[in-house]
């Protein structure tokens, strides 16, 4: 009947855009869009980013397109929304930008984070889209018991991770934005390099080659580290741009609205263009996506372990007590470990490998305690979401390494 919309997805081509792509514009299948344009600051070619293997495959079929822009210049936000020749305006507008180091400056991140989006969205509603899908990354630190829903105020765990959720107050005061928020948890899945799972999935695998038990400071390890697999990410940014173009905000807003409650320093937002009142507690539909797994740091830790045929173990409790008080200590210790015998590793491939996107250094940030356990009923409940991958097991971990050794990311080590 009606036509097939047509997309563009700005930033996270070092997150999930890849994916959400592969989605969108399959190399066998369906597309779901007619046309896509994934717009980041990043080059594709020559690549300054890790881009996996199919990524380049998927960017090379007809309809699809990849431009470079300084998505901080809203004149070049605007012109990256003006449709190719002949071509109808772009619908769906998937928000994947926000950035995910923490090695950057407060300035920075405000920049990178909330101004960005906040062009986006200005230029969105101008142009009257469908649907504007914000992928909110795991920055929140959840309740000690149980999981948690859309309702309850979790608030930003670490202090850069305050401008990801200024960023959403600030895109959901804008009433005419068709927004839709995606809540994900700790992703992981083929060609996905970023974020904590790459890193504990790398160093398992040397702890796993050094025949030693992994260890951490955080016992007993019961605290929620949710996951969720690629695959879900973009089909719940899929599920929700669907779902907020057949209602609208004002509808969606009613089905499932959740307000937006203030967590900065009051000083801060005074002087940022565009930024929330703190008085204010804006509302905008919000779902969470997390796999079924209930991910614990125990039973993670145990599982990635175990597929590399190693053991997760906790520091006793008079290092614990240690490790509490001076993780900045400790980082450089622990890293000690292992590091080195990552280098040695990819040495010893065969053949050896000379560039991996895949690192071993865990830094304060990766080391530091997480909670994270989100209740995800809502989205399979109000948008009827089914999960691809309920479970994260040994064949999902499986899939992730072969990807990573077919393309030459990861160490074919002789009988391992
Ligand atoms: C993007 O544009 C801003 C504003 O003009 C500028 O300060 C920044 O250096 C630009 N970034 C890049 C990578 O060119």
């Amino acid at each position: 009947m009606s036509e097939k919309p047509s997309a563009i997805i700005f930033g996270g081509l070092n997150t999930c855009s890849r994916a959400l792509a592969a989605l969108l514009v399959p190399l066998n299948g369906e597309r779901l869009v007619s046309h896509l344009r994934i717009v980041d600051r990043f080059s594709v070619s020559p690549p300054t980013t890790y881009l996996g293997a199919e990524f380049p495959k998927i960017l090379a079929q007809p309809d699809v397109e990849y431009r470079q822009a300084n998505l901080t210049v809203p004149s070049a936000v605007a012109s990256a929304f003006d449709p190719p020749p002949g071509k109808a305006p772009y619908s769906y507008v998937f928000d994947l930008t926000g950035e995910v180091n923490h090695d950057r400056s407060e300035v920075i991140v405000i920049k990178l984070t909330f101004t960005v989006a906040r062009i986006i969205a200005l230029e969105a509603v101008r142009r009257k889209v469908k649907a504007y899908v914000r992928l909110q990354q795991p920055v929140y630190e959840t309740p000690d018991k149980g999981t948690h829903d859309e309702k309850e105020d979790v608030k930003p765990a670490r202090p850069l991770d305050m401008w990801w959720h200024e960023t959403l107050r600030m895109l959901a005061s804008m009433e005419d934005l068709p927004l839709v928020v995606l809540r994900i948890g700790f992703v992981y899945g083929p060609y996905v390099e970023f974020g904590l799972y790459a890193l504990v999935i790398t160093v398992a695998s040397i702890y796993g080659y050094m025949n030693k038990p992994m260890k951490t400071p955080w016992g007993p390890g019961k605290d929620g580290v949710n996951t969720v697999h690629i695959d879900d990410v973009s089909g719940g940014l899929w599920a929700c741009a669907k779902w907020i173009a057949s209602l609208g905000r004002q509808q969606a807003n009613i089905t499932a609205g959740e307000k937006i409650y203030f967590h900065n320093d009051k000083s801060k937002v005074k002087d940022i263009e565009g930024a929330c009142s703190p008085d204010v507690q804006p509302v905008a539909p919000i779902f969470n996506l997390v796999d079924d797994s209930e991910m614990t740091m125990a039973k993670g830790g145990s599982m990635i372990t175990e597929f590399f045929g190693t053991t997760f173990e906790f520091y006793s409790f008079f290092e614990n007590a240690v490790a509490k008080f001076k993780l900045d200590d400790i980082v450089e210790d622990i890293n000690e470990h292992h590091v080195g015998t990552w280098t040695e590793m990819l040495q010893m491939s065969n053949p050896p490998i000379v560039q991996t996107p895949l690192n071993a250094y865990m830094d304060q940030w990766a080391l530091a305690r997480r909670k994270l356990a989100y209740n995800n009923s809502k989205i399979k409940n109000v948008i009827g979401y089914k999960l691809n991958r309920p479970q994260f097991t040994h064949d999902e971990l499986r899939e992730v390494v072969d990807k990573w050794k077919a393309e030459g990311s990861w160490p074919a080590l002789d009988g391992r």
